[in-house]
């Protein structure tokens, strides 16, 4: 983009172009090197999770996924199972899906009418740790539909689980989500935030994940084109704007078995790479 010829025969086109990438690499420059919150704390956690974790296995805790069958649940839950952390993992769901993680004695996958979910109590009971990736767009459903799935499911959901003895809910919503804004998208994801809030879990983990970089097998053809240009930006500025499915996967299970956590957290784009660790901030990663 830089290299781009600002002599040619358009000069004024040429300048605006060239003016308009340095500002974008400038603004996303200034992203890249912001620390939106203590790195120290958020290396802690993830590379302290190495001593939690056996500490955590013992515990024989319980954990609830749902949005399984999409593209970070299945990161979460691949990742679930390599780890075994938890005693029982339960994946609550539209449908059934085949998973090799299905084989496990500890997995059990739960099909639920999401229109009808008071009928389905039993189902969101007895979980320590909920991990909610469900989401659906606006492109798909209209924007009634985002709204029944990324804020009514969601928030139904997560009462029902409280009321059941979850004690740690990982809430995925996005980066700028905003109770206050104009668009549906990040207003939506704030709302929830902020009803998650006031439902009093003893630990509550929001996720702000930029741009997902996955290989969907869902065919978004917007999503994969804008995925697409922002392939060099990811790989110039990682953690400005984009973050990989296997982080957002790897900052959650980091967080849940910490003991540092604090009851209520908020972890922007940034922040999920650095807990993840794998990002390479933290000394020993
Ligand atoms: N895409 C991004 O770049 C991005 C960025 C930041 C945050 N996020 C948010 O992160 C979350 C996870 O994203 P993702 O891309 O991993 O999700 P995804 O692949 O689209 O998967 C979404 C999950 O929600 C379920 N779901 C969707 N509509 C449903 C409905 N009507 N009833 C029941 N279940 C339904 C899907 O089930 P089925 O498999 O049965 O459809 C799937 O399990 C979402 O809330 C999303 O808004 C996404």
């Amino acid at each position: 983009m830089l290299w781009f010829n600002c002599d040619g025969l358009l000069p004024g086109i040429s300048i605006a172009i060239c003016f308009l990438a340095v500002s974008l690499a400038g603004f996303l420059g200034v992203l890249e090197h912001t620390t939106f919150s203590d790195v120290d704390y958020l290396c802690s956690m993830a590379e302290g999770s190495a001593n939690n974790r056996e500490m955590f296995r013992q515990g024989k805790k319980t954990a609830v996924v749902l949005g399984y069958t999409g593209e970070t649940g299945q990161a979460l839950v691949k990742q679930l199972a390599k780890e075994n952390l938890f005693s029982k993992v339960t994946l609550i769901g539209r449908r059934i899906i085949p998973l090799n993680e299905s084989e496990r004695p500890e997995f059990e996958q739960k099909v639920v009418d999401f229109e009808n979910l008071e009928e389905h109590r039993d189902a969101f009971s007895g979980h320590d740790v909920g991990f909610w990736c469900l989401g659906t767009t606006r492109a798909k459903a209209g924007v009634e539909g985002f709204k029944r799935v990324d804020h009514d499911y969601v928030l139904k959901s997560a009462e029902m689980a409280k009321a059941g003895g979850l004690k740690h809910l990982h809430f995925m919503s996005t980066m700028g989500a905003d109770h206050r804004g104009m668009a549906l998208y990040t207003k939506t994801k704030g709302q929830v935030e902020e009803a998650l809030k006031v439902m009093h879990f003893a630990r509550l983990s929001i996720y702000r994940p930029g741009v997902l970089m996955v290989n969907r097998q869902e065919s978004r053809p917007m999503e994969a084109i804008a995925r697409f240009l922002l392939v060099p930006v990811a790989k110039v500025f990682p953690t400005a704007i984009t973050i990989p499915v296997e982080s957002v996967a790897q900052a959650m299970i980091n967080n849940a078995v910490s003991d540092k956590g604090k009851s209520v957290e908020t972890f922007e784009n940034k922040d999920i790479h650095v807990l993840s660790g794998i990002s390479g901030h933290c000394p020993k990663s």
